[in-house]
């Protein structure tokens, strides 16, 4: 079995980013509604914060609600919003007491007010801290953050803000909401539940991120599944688009 101390001997991915999968088929599982899958995958939410405040993650970014889940039934859709107004309480003093700082990524606006609220007092109490940033993308869409990026530079450009020649790779990402938050790519992306898609999750920022699926359902996804899948990672060597040659020339 793996530990703490085993991992912490290579090095640590600086952001890992999390698709939280199978809260609704682990729930059926056990002869439970759905809702009940979403609290418990809660509770793994907090092991997950908890661990990688430990081994020294420095950004966990998890799919808390995508654009897509707006689509869901009503009494779900209501159901989560509840869960995640009750988390931004539950944790305020747990996140603060760990040094943790919260940050949300997202079409924030569209989440009922209550929900706003204990985001915002939840990112701006936690503000200073500097151990771990937890970054909550909620009511988010990869296209939506990409369309308002293409949105805000386009309006740039109209008001000869910005030369068109100038936009490239580098222009076009400070756009991005993770960007302009100060939030690097992640290096690890870990999905449960043994789906194998990236459902419109941070699809710029994973370009060279390394994968990792997994069969677990997001409520059994426990302290040493993550370190299973951290373990993974630093089998890995990462090329950039270059030769294994080139990277162990630059190591020598
Ligand atoms: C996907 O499982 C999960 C979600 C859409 C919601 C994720 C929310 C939580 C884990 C709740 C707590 C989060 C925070 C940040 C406090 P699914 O419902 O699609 O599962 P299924 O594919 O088995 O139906």
């Amino acid at each position: 079995m793996l530990s703490v101390d085993d991992i912490k001997t290579k090095p640590i991915p600086a952001h890992v980013a999390i698709i939280m999968d199978g809260n609704g088929r682990w729930a059926q599982k056990q002869g439970k509604d759905r809702i009940y899958g979403h609290h418990q995958g809660a509770e793994s939410v907090r092991n997950v914060l908890e661990t990688c405040g430990e081994i020294g993650v420095k950004y966990l970014t998890v799919y808390a609600f995508s654009t897509e889940n707006w689509k869901r039934d009503a009494q779900e859709v209501e159901a989560l919003m509840s869960l995640f107004i009750h988390f931004c309480h539950a944790e305020q003093d747990n996140i603060l007491a760990n040094n943790i700082k919260v940050q949300a990524i997202g079409d924030i606006g569209r989440l009922n007010e209550e929900c706003q609220q204990g985001l915002y007092q939840l990112i701006e109490k936690t503000k200073n801290n500097t151990a771990l940033t937890f970054v909550i993308a909620i009511s988010y869409g990869s296209r939506w953050e990409i369309s308002r990026a293409a949105r805000l530079i386009a309006e740039k450009a109209k008001n000869n803000q910005l030369n068109v020649s100038d936009i490239d790779e580098d222009v076009f990402s400070k756009y991005l909401q993770t960007k302009q938050l100060g939030i690097p790519d992640p290096d690890l992306l870990i999905r449960t539940s043994n789906e194998y898609r990236l459902s419109n999750y941070l699809l710029w920022q994973l370009a060279y991120t390394e994968l990792y699926f997994t069969d677990v359902l997001w409520p059994d996804f426990t302290k040493e599944e993550l370190l299973k899948a951290i373990d993974d990672f630093q089998h890995r060597t990462r090329r950039f688009g270059k030769t294994n040659e080139q990277i162990e020339e630059k190591l020598k």
